[in-house]
Formats: C-alpha cells, structure tokens, sequence
C-alpha cells in the first residue's frame, strides 16, 4: 500500500477545503446525546505514544456514541516498551482486527508512516511538532458557534507556536478560509520563519499589538517537554506574554477566548481569562466529541 486509505486524515495542509467544509457541516449533525448505531461493530484502536485527555477520552466517546468498539493501546503497558515497531504495532493492531486506527506519537510523520502500509483509515491525533488536524477542525466548529464566519476575522496566536501542531494544523485550516493571523511571542516559541507556514501570516513580538482589534485571541502552553534542553525564563514570558483581563480588554468586546489544553493557569493566562464569560475554552472540548463522530464516520466511509 502506497496511498492512504479512503477516509484516512492525517494533516489539514493537504486536505481539500471542501473536504473540511463537509466534515464541519457533518459534525453539525452529529449529537453525542442521541448515540447512533452507524459505526455498531466496527472496531477503532486508539494508539496513544503520548499523554492525552481531551483528544483520547473525545475521540473514545465519539466512538462509543456512533456505536463502534473501541480499545486503548498506550506505549506503556503494551509491546511498544519491549521495543516493538511503529509499523509491526499497525500490523498486529490490524490483525486483531482494527477497522481504523487513532494514532498520537512524540514524532512527526508517524501517522503518515502507518497510513503508507495498512489497508485501513488512519487518524492522526497529534504527531510531534506537526499537525493535530482534528484539534483545528474542532477549533474552527467552536468559532462558527461564535461567529458568522471565519472570512476576515482577525485571529492572534500567542505564545509556544514553535513546538505547537495545534498553531500549525490551525493556521493551514484558518487562513484557507480567509482569516487573518498574528502570531505573537519570543523570538524561540516564533521563528520568523514561522510566517512561511501559510500565506497571510504576521508576526507580533508584542502582546498588546497582537491582541488590539482581534476577535479569536488563541491561546498555547509552554511545550516543556519538547524545550530540548533550552532555557527560557518563566518569569520573562509571564511578564511579556501572559494573557490577563487588562491585555484582553484590547481585544474586540465580543472577542472569544482559545486554548487547546491542557492550560497552566499562572503561565499563559490567568486564572481570571480562563474562567471570564469571553473564555470558549471548556466549549472546545466539548466541540470535540462531534467533530470527532465526524472524522469517524468519514473514516469509515458513513459520512452520508
Ligand atoms: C495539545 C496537544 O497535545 O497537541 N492538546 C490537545 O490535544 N488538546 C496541546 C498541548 O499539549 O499543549
């Protein structure tokens, strides 16, 4: 097998803007609430290389509520410690039986990898520093709640958009539809070269510039884990880049409050913006759990 399975998503850069058009409006159709039998028997593995709580307990549900059986494979606990292959996992994941497979891993492209060699729909749920297609698409369906469109709306990023597949599928997905982004930070979390990511990208060292006039003021964690040994000041970056009510007030009235999670309140945002009225922060989880019935019944070609 060379090409991906039918239904596979592995990025947002290479998928088509009608596809994505047609996963949100059926993740508008999709009600957790009302569990449906359209998946009932079929089988998705969930193979996580990293920690996760929201995309794995979402993607889970998502599962269970469209009637398909789902099992959990961590690194930890599973043949992945004894040193067993990415691809000879795919191949024993699939001769068990798995009719599609979620998978997150710390290295960019491995979704990509699995995908080339299994005859099933492969999901990525995050890989390395890449891209998290499903995180945009849910970030895109909670702004639509909030907004009419996402055409002009001016969007800042602020904070670790370096090691962040969240800024990277969300800036791909964002701009194809016409928004505009600032993406705002230190010089290590914002390359310059970041604005080549896509077209219509800007660069802010600073935060009040970023936030002044923004309707979607998106919010990322410090990656510590993926810092690599490099030294940033806490202190410094709190100082600089936190989001508190008095930044936020720059933003427009109706502004709405992002943030993938997990947040570290006292680090990129204080506790206040989290829980301020703006903050849609809860509302994204609760985004994931249809968009990610979407992404399933596409995957395994239910998307009617
Ligand atoms: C993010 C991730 O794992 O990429 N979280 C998520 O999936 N909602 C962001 C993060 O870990 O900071």
């Amino acid at each position: 097998m060379n090409t991906p399975a039918r239904g596979s998503l592995l990025g947002i850069e290479h998928l088509q803007q009608d596809e994505a058009l047609r996963l949100l409006k059926l993740a508008r159709r999709m009600n957790p609430q009302k569990p449906r039998s359209l998946l009932r028997n079929r089988k998705i593995i969930l193979l996580f290389y990293e920690p996760s709580t929201r995309t794995r307990s979402s993607f889970e549900i998502a599962a269970k509520s469209l009637g398909a059986i789902t099992t959990l494979v961590q690194s930890s606990g599973s043949s992945i410690e004894k040193g067993e292959s990415l691809l000879d996992t795919g191949y024993t994941l699939r001769a068990v039986g798995a009719d599609a497979i979620v998978i997150r891993h710390p290295s960019a492209g491995a979704p990509h990898l699995m995908a080339k060699y299994l005859d099933i729909p492969v999901i990525n749920a995050g890989d390395g520093m890449h891209e998290h297609p499903s995180q945009a698409l849910l970030d895109a369906f909670t702004i639509l709640k909030h907004k009419k469109s996402l055409k002009g709306l001016q969007v800042a990023i602020i904070g670790d958009i370096v090691h962040s597949r969240v800024a990277r599928s969300a800036c791909h997905l964002l701009t194809r539809f016409g928004a505009k982004i600032t993406l705002c930070g230190p010089p290590e979390f914002v390359p310059e070269v970041a604005t080549t990511l896509a077209s219509g990208l800007r660069i802010s060292r600073h935060l009040e510039e970023a936030v002044r006039g923004a309707d979607v003021v998106m919010l990322l964690r410090v990656q510590k884990e993926r810092l690599a040994g490099q030294k940033i000041s806490l202190q410094d970056y709190i100082a600089h880049y936190q989001m508190n009510a008095a930044r936020l007030k720059l933003a427009k009235r109706d502004a709405i409050v992002m943030h993938p999670g997990p947040i570290i309140r006292g680090l990129e945002l204080t506790s206040e913006v989290a829980d301020s009225p703006q903050s849609v922060i809860v509302d994204e989880v609760r985004s994931g759990v249809p968009v990610r019935m979407a992404i399933l019944a596409r995957a395994l070609g239910r998307a009617k």
